[in-house]
Order: C-alpha cells, then sequence, then structure tokens
C-alpha cells in the first residue's frame, strides 16, 4: 500500500503536560482523515508536529517516502503540505485577495505554473471564487479585517489551496462559521475531495466529518484511543467515555 502520510509514534510534551503520547497513523493518497477528541487532546500539536511549527520529542514524519521530521514549517509547506490555522491570522489590513500572495508567490507554486508565476491577482480571485467570495462583488476586495469571521475561514481554506498542496490539513474549519457557512463550504470540501486531494480534518463539528470522513482518528489526552470507519467510532464506547467524561469535566 502506497501512503501519502505516515506517522511513527510521535510523542511531545510540553513541561509536565503530554499532549501527544506515541501517535502512529498512516494516511493514503484521496482519503480524507477526520481527527476528533475533546479539548486539549493534543489535536493541534499533532497537526504543528506534522508541520513543523512544533519538534517531536520522539518519533517521526513520513511524507511521500521522505523523512520530514524537524523541518522548518516553511520547507515542509514547500514540499506540498498546507495547513490551516484554528485561530485565523490574516493580514488584516491587506485586501483578501492580496492575502494569498504568499503562497502564489512560492517556489513551489512558480515550480507548478512551469517556471512562471502568471498574473497571481488573477489567480487569487480565482481560488477566492471557489470558496464562495464572488468575483463580481466587492468582497475579494475588501480589507481582511472587515470581513465576518466565517469569510475569514474561507479565506484560510483558500490560502491552503494556493500552495497547490497534495496534502490539506484543516484545524477546526467549521468552527466560528454560522449554520449556513457550514452548509457552504461543505461542497467546497466534498469536491476537493472528489478531485483527488488527500485531506486531514480536526474537526467539532462530528455530524458534518462523519459524512465525509473515510477514516475517524480518536485522541485523548494526547493518545490514539479509537480509529476506524465514521460508523465504527460512532458505536465505540472509548470514545462515548472519552467526549462524556470531557462534558461532564
Ligand atoms: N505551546 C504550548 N505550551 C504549553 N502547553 C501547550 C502548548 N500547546 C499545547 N499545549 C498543551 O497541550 C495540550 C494539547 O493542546 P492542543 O494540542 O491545543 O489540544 P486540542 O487542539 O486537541 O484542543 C493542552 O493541555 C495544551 O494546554
Ligand atoms: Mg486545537
Amino acid at each position: 500500500m502506497d501512503y501519502l502520510l505516515t506517522v511513527e509514534r510521535l510523542t511531545k510534551s510540553f513541561g509536565g503536560v503530554m499532549a501527544v503520547w506515541d501517535v502512529s497513523f498512516k494516511v493514503q493518497k484521496g482519503q480524507l482523515v477526520g481527527i476528533i477528541g475533546p479539548n486539549g487532546a493534543g489535536k493541534t500539536t499533532l497537526i504543528n508536529l506534522i508541520t513543523g511549527f512544533v519538534k517531536p520529542d520522539k518519533g517521526k514524519v513520513i511524507f511521500k517516502g521522505e523523512d520530514i521530521t524537524g523541518l522548518s514549517p516553511y520547507k515542509i509547506a514547500q514540499k506540498g503540505i498546507a495547513r490551516s490555522f484554528q485561530v485565523v491570522r490574516p493580514f488584516l489590513h491587506l485586501p483578501s485577495y492580496k492575502n494569498l500572495i504568499i503562497p502564489l508567490y512560492s517556489k513551489r507554486v512558480k515550480a507548478l505554473r512551469g517556471g512562471k508565476y502568471g498574473d497571481r491577482d488573477l489567480v487569487a480571485l480565482d481560488l477566492l471564487e471557489d470558496v464562495g467570495f464572488e468575483k463580481d462583488s466587492s468582497v475579494p476586495y475588501k480589507v481582511a479585517s472587515s470581513l465576518p469571521h466565517g469569510y475569514l475561514k474561507r479565506l484560510e481554506l483558500a490560502r491552503c489551496l494556493a500552495l497547490r498542496p497534495e496534502l490539506l490539513i484543516l484545524d477546526e474549519l467549521f468552527s466560528g462559521m454560522s449554520m449556513s457557512e457550514v452548509a457552504a463550504t461543505m461542497p467546497i470540501i466534498e469536491k476537493l475531495k472528489e478531485g483527488g486531494m488527500t485531506i486531514i480534518m480536526v474537526e467539532h463539528r462530528l455530524r458534518e466529518l462523519f459524512r465525509i470522513a473515510d477514516t475517524v482518528i480518536v485522541l485523548n489526552f494526547g493518545e490514539k484511543i479509537a480509529e476506524g470507519r465514521p460508523s465504527e467510532i460512532i458505536e465505540n464506547e472509548l470514545v462515548k467515555a472519552a467526549y462524556l467524561g470531557a462534558e461532564s469535566a
């Protein structure tokens, strides 16, 4: 079996807190893998470990057969892993479409475009249109600071797509979105998946996630406590206990 990503026994503690403990999993090309777990379970840290924002104490990250453990976030992005941030941090003073400039000027995009960047503003406007910023409206031209939160989350998604990733990692993309924004964003994710994109989604909106995920990984106190198809995860007693425990805590 050919895996796009292999995570081997990743471990990271902060002081006394075991944020991620001995987590292993594999992702096949074209799969959508969900990662769930109560607050503080280590989901964001796991993403930070994969994307180079945090260095592991132990363990390995293999992407396309290459050991990328400990590389800088920039290098990992250039290899084709794009990640969104749970807490968005756009360039607030720039028009939305200008927020895509950094990935659009990257070496990776230049190489993928045959040595040419082309008209990046047009590419940016197209990418934004794909996530629901209508080109004919004023929205793509508005400064990011004036956009509602749901738009900023979709701007995050567009920023990731601008890199032309092979692996897209989304950290709670739906959080802070209204029901209608989630409903409008679901088809975008589905379309990416149909196009063959490999996606890891950390998500609290389980109903939506379980509809589109091929497999789901459950973290609790930094440990992987379950992995399986959504239908299996829903029935899993450990998972139920982890969520109930978190609610009553
Ligand atoms: N940079 C950090 N410094 C200290 N503790 C951290 C840091 N990042 C995360 N943690 C701790 O690690 C644990 C897992 O956090 P996190 O990965 O953000 O969980 P999740 O995304 O599942 O809510 C929490 O206890 C959190 O407080
Ligand atoms: Mg998190």
